[in-house]
C-alpha cells in the first residue's frame, strides 16, 4: 500500500515548527524554531513578537522540513495547519501560510486542533523504542501551557472532556512558579531542573486541591501558597531547590492520582500523556506508578509544541479535517465539550 505522507505546520503560540509524518506515524523529519529567548526577556510570550517572528521564519522552517524528511510538494497528501486554540495572530501566519501552500500545490488542506493533535504525539514512532499503539478507549490527560484537561478519548475523533482546571493550567502555574522563584522562562524545565538539586528528604509541603467527586483540578491556591512560602511569612523562606521540588511535588501528586482514579473508573485501556508539561520526568513516573493501564508519554520533543503531532492527528482524521481556502483560524477553538 502506498505511504501517505503529510506535511504538519504549527504556530499557535512560541514555536514555529513543521514536519513531515508518513502513515501518522513514521517521523520523517521534525523542525522546530523556538522562540523562547525572545520572550525570556518578560517572562512569558509577547503575542505580538510571536506572530512576527513566525511570519519571518515559517517558510524556511517548512522548506527544512520538507528537505529533512526527502518530501517533495508533489509527495504530499495535504498540508496540516493548527487552526486553534492559541495566540490569533501567530495562528493567522500559520493559517494563511497553509493555506497558500496548499493551493499553490492543489492539496488538501487540513484544519487541526491543537489540543486534539497534543494527544496524536502518542500515535508517532520513537526511534529505539518498540512501537505500541495506543488501545481506545483511552483517557487524555493534556496538560500545557494554557490547558490543563482531562479527556475521554472513545476513538478517533470521539472526545468527552471529563474535566479540566478551574483556574490556571498546570504549565502556567509551572511558568509563574519559575518567575517567583528566580528561575526564568519557561518555568517548567527550569523547576525540574532545581528540584533536582534540594537536597535530603522534603521538609516543606505545599497544599494539593483535590476538587473530591469532580475531575477538574485547581492551581491558583498553590500558586499563592509558594508566594507565601517566597515572601517569607511563615518563617525564613527555604532554598529555591526546596520550594521547587515541593512545587512539583504537589502538581505531580494531584495529577497523576486523578489520573489513575479516572482511568479506573471509566474502564479505558491505555493513558495517554500529552502537552509541554508531559516533559516532566517525575509526572511521567508517577503516572507509570499509579495508572492501571499502561500509560504513553511522547519523547520531550514531541510533547511540547511541534509539527509532527498536528501531521498524525491530520493522518488519523483525515477526511473529518478537510477545510476550504475559506479557513480562519479560531483562537478559542473548542474541543471535547
Ligand atoms: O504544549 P506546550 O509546548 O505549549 C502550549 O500549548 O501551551 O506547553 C508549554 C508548557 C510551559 O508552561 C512549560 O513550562 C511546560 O509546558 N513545560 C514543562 C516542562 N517542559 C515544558 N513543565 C514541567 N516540566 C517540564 N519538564
Ligand atoms: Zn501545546
Amino acid at each position: 500500500m502506498p505511504v501517505r505522507l503529510i506535511l504538519g505546520t504549527e504556530t499557535s503560540c512560541d514555536e514555529t515548527a513543521a514536519a513531515v509524518v508518513e502513515d501518522g506515524r513514521v517521523l520523517r523529519s521534525n523542525v522546530v524554531a523556538s522562540q523562547f529567548h525572545l520572550h525570556q526577556p518578560y517572562g512569558g510570550v509577547v503575542p505580538e513578537v510571536a506572530s512576527r517572528h513566525h511570519l519571518e521564519v515559517i517558510l524556511q522552517v517548512i522548506d527544512t522540513a520538507l528537505a529533512e524528511g526527502g518530501a517533495a510538494w508533489g509527495d504530499l497528501a495535504g498540508v496540516a495547519v493548527t487552526a486553534g486554540p492559541g495566540l490569533a495572530g501567530a495562528l493567522l501566519v500559520g493559517v494563511n501560510t497553509a493555506k497558500a501552500l496548499a493551493w499553490a500545490h492543489g492539496l488538501p488542506l487540513l484544519a487541526v486542533n491543537h489540543l486534539e493533535a497534543h494527544l496524536y504525539a502518542n500515535w508517532i514512532e520513537v526511534a529505539g523504542r518498540a512501537y505500541r499503539e495506543p488501545e481506545l478507549p483511552a483517557l487524555g490527560l493534556i496538560v500545557s501551557g494554557g490547558h490543563t484537561d482531562l479527556v475521554l478519548m472513545r476513538g478517533h475523533g470521539s472526545y468527552q472532556r471529563l474535566g479540566r482546571t478551574r483556574d490556571d493550567a498546570a504549565g502556567e502555574a509551572f511558568d509563574k512558579v519559575g518567575r517567583l522563584l528566580g528561575l526564568g522562562f519557561p518555568g517548567g524545565p527550569a523547576i525540574e531542573r532545581a528540584a533536582r538539586g534540594a537536597a535530603g528528604a522534603p521538609r516543606l509541603r505545599l497544599p494539593r486541591a483535590w476538587l473530591k467527586g469532580s475531575d477538574d483540578f485547581s492551581f491558583s491556591g498553590l500558586k499563592t501558597a509558594v508566594l507565601h512560602v517566597v515572601r517569607g511569612e511563615g518563617g525564613p523562606p527555604p532554598p529555591a531547590p526546596e520550594v521547587a521540588a515541593a512545587f512539583q511535588a504537589s502538581v505531580v501528586d494531584v495529577l497523576s492520582r486523578k489520573a489513575a482514579a479516572a482511568a479506573a473508573r471509566e474502564g479505558v485501556r491505555s493513558l495517554l500523556l500529552s502537552g509541554g508539561v508531559a516533559a516532566n520526568g517525575p509526572l511521567r513516573e508517577a503516572l507509570v506508578a499509579r495508572s492501571p493501564v499502561p500509560v504513553f508519554a511522547p519523547p520531550p520533543v514531541l510533547c511540547t509544541d511541534n509539527g509532527a503531532m498536528i501531521a498524525a492527528c491530520a493522518h488519523y482524521r483525515f477526511d473529518g479535517l478537510r477545510a476550504g481556502t475559506d479557513l480562519d483560524p479560531n483562537p478559542a477553538m473548542r474541543f471535547a465539550i
